[in-house]
């Protein structure tokens, strides 16, 4: 246990043509030099760096309302009013895939709309300079905490006794984001049965073991929950040009293995919905971007806002669909991909 992504870690699996599977590791100023082209590519003026939220404003609106509209409190402070069912302060999540990427970015979300945060991932731990330690330090300036776990999903019995810490220690878990996945893209006629495994093991198991860890505490506790599994929409439609058939089918079994959960563990009082994200700029993606720059235009032009997306640009859909704004959503899948399936 201890802190975060280390420097040199951007990692790609993929293979050119179908022929030999390729596992990048690519280094900081490469990934930064990739993500810039595809900004500058990209119409979204957004830089990749997290959306800046003053910790003042968010406390405050939650907790406090102004009145307005007469002349002595046009001097006092704004206050931006939003609704106090979108608050998750002292709610306990997990999250696991949260090391770096979309996890680690809805992590951040999570903090400032008030959760503790536990992080599973199997990244080393990480170091004082990472992304995770800006992040942990900013979890310190909101009066709360992100705390990182390493593990790797597929490890059942490490997932329960982890989990299990986890709940001990804070009384109870609220939550759990299941973001922890992987992507290979090789041609169907080249994919290995051990390649196809490890997917499925890592997308499919991976998620319903740490779903089933975090169930069994909120079930033990008699506390009631929300989860949001992170499929993709690639888990609804075939990728036109990204040849990805054991990682979509992941996606696909995420989706269903929702609807699942949600209706045997509905009468705990326990949510269980999915976020199906449409392409988005991370290591996931640039990895690819590097080996195939046409993609870079190819894939913006695929959807109706013709550009990729950001991470942060999920951090509101985690808040709403682990908060008690989404109190009546189960079952359900959240797409936000531009319109990409939607033509
Ligand atoms: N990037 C995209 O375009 C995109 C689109 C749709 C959905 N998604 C999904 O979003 C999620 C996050 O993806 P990302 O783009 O941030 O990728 P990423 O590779 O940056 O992050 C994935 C994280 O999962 C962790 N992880 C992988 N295997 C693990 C294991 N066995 N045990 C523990 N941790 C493990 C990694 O260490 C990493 O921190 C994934 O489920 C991915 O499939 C991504």
């Amino acid at each position: 246990m201890a802190a975060s992504v280390p420097k040199a870690a951007a990692r790609a699996v993929m293979s050119r043509g179908g022929k030999s599977l390729l596992s990048q590791q690519l280094r900081p100023q490469q990934l930064s030099t990739i993500l810039r082209q595809v900004q500058s590519s990209s119409s979204l003026g957004a830089t990749t760096s997290a959306i800046n939220v003053s910790p003042a404003i968010f406390t405050r609106s939650f907790h406090q309302s102004t009145a307005r509209g007469n002349a002595q409190d046009q001097n006092k402070p704004t206050t931006i009013h939003l609704l106090p069912e979108f608050s998750l302060k002292d709610k306990v999540i997990v999250v696991s895939g949260g090391g770096r990427g979309v996890g680690l970015t809805q992590a951040e979300g999570l903090l400032e709309a008030g959760a503790i945060v536990h992080v599973l991932d199997r990244l080393p731990t990480p170091t004082a300079d990472s992304d995770f330690a800006k992040v942990a330090a900013k979890a310190e300036k909101l009066g709360t905490s992100i705390t990182y776990h390493h593990i790797d999903v597929r490890d059942q019995a490490a997932l329960n006794e982890i989990v299990g810490g986890i709940a001990d220690q804070e009384g109870h878990i609220d939550g759990l984001i299941a973001a922890a996945g992987i992507q290979q893209e090789t041609p169907a006629l080249e994919y290995t049965a051990e390649d196809a495994d490890k997917m499925l093991g890592v997308n499919v198991t991976g998620v319903f073991m740490t779903a089933q860890a975090v169930a069994r505490q909120m079930i033990k506790r008699k506390h009631k929950g929300s989860m949001v599994l992170i499929g993709s929409m690639s888990g609804t439609v075939a990728n036109r040009g990204l040849i990805c058939p054991a990682y979509n089918a992941s996606k696909a079994a995420v989706l269903q293995l929702g609807r699942n959960l949600a209706a045997e563990w509905g009468e705990h009082g326990i949510r269980v919905n999915t976020l199906s994200p449409g392409y988005i700029v991370t290591s996931m993606t640039a990895g690819l971007f590097e080996a195939f720059p046409e993609r870079k235009t190819a894939w913006p032009e695929a959807n109706m806002l013709k550009r990729l997306s950001y991470p942060e640009e999920y951090r509101g859909a985690a808040v709403f669909l682990l908060s008690d704004a989404s109190s009546f959503m189960t079952g359900a899948d959240l797409r936000i991909d531009g319109g990409h399936c939607a033509w």
